[in-house]
């Protein structure tokens, strides 16, 4: 088994695999009597309205987009829905940079399209107020950059629904954590403390429609009612065999059966997890982490 081919085509190959439409499984499809669907936590069935449709309609485009830069109407509106998101204390700690042309899109993220925006988790603003001000102000705690985490993929996936909702494709990836991190400071101008970017977001048309919807767990183990719920053996043996339902569409991958593997979790186990595994040590994350002064400044 070539499991260095593998990896490199998973995703293309899923892309063109048929399917049906399984974004919250079968349970979940829209009654297309009622216009309503069964929540994953089996409560009552909701109505159908333009945002669920959105919604229920997302999907990743794997792979570059065409190269089509999106309407600047659309980007403006875009980008004031995403800075709409719940932040905490209403301090929006994060930097959106918007990224237009290509070769930086691939050299920032691995992929191209329509537009680019990098999503940091960012306390130079709000430093820089107090600074203004006169007030003492250090934003470099782990709790801040947690807090700015969030705050940052609030933002971003609600940048995601609304292009949707534009007609507009996006695929969020972690590729700004590949390769020599250091290449975002030089090629974004980023500051160097309190700046880190935590997800990029690529935005645009499809080169071609996805065959298929990705589909999601939506039983045991995903929503807990009260308290909760560790799986039984039986539960984690039913959850194995989701994955290995292929036309649920639940994995990455829809040959690992071909490639030997009695489950495809075994796959994702022995392929996947660890790819890009790291020499021992401490990770570049922790050390571009301290560096920014979030993590481990040891504050008095
Ligand atoms: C944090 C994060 C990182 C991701 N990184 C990548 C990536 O680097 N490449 C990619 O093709 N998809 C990436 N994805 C997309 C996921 O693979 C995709 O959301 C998932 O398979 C479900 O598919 P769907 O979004 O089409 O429903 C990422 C998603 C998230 C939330």
């Amino acid at each position: 088994m070539n499991t260095k081919s593998h990896r490199r085509t998973f995703l293309k190959r899923g892309a063109v695999l048929g399917g049906g439409l399984l974004l919250l499984g079968p349970k979940a499809q829209p009654s297309r009597a009622a216009g309503a669907e069964t929540n994953p936590a089996g409560g009552a069935a909701s109505p159908a309205n333009e945002t669920l449709q959105t919604i229920r309609s997302l999907r990743t485009i794997h792979g570059n987009f065409l190269d089509q830069p999106l309407p600047e109407s659309a980007l403006q509106t875009i980008l004031q829905a995403s800075v709409r998101a719940a932040n905490a204390s209403n301090n929006q700690s994060y930097s959106i940079i918007v990224v237009k042309d290509r070769k930086r899109m691939s050299d920032v993220c691995g992929y191209q399209g329509g537009c680019l925006l990098v999503y940091c988790a960012d306390l130079n603003r709000i430093q820089a107020c107090a600074e203004a001000l006169g007030h003492p102000y250090d934003p470099g705690t782990i709790e801040n950059f947690v807090t700015a985490t969030i705050n940052t993929l609030l933002a971003a996936q609600t940048a995601v629904i609304v292009a949707r909702s534009l007609g507009i494709d996006s695929l969020l990836t972690n590729g700004v954590h590949r390769g020599d991190m250091e290449r975002h400071w030089t090629l974004l101008d980023l500051p160097r403390t309190h700046c880190f970017p935590v997800i990029a977001l690529v935005l645009g048309y499809p080169t071609r429609e996805p065959a298929f919807k990705k589909g999601r767990l939506t039983g045991a183990g995903v929503v807990h009612n009260e308290k909760y719920h560790r799986l039984t053996r039986k539960e984690t043996d039913e959850i194995i065999r989701e994955y290995d339902d292929m036309p649920r569409h639940l994995g990455l991958n829809e040959d690992w059966a071909a490639a030997g593997y009695k489950h495809y979790l075994d796959w994702f186990f022995e392929e996947w997890v660890g790819r890009n595994k790291q020499p021992p040590g401490e990770t570049q994350m922790l050390r571009l982490l301290k560096r920014s002064g979030f993590v481990e400044p040891q504050k008095t």
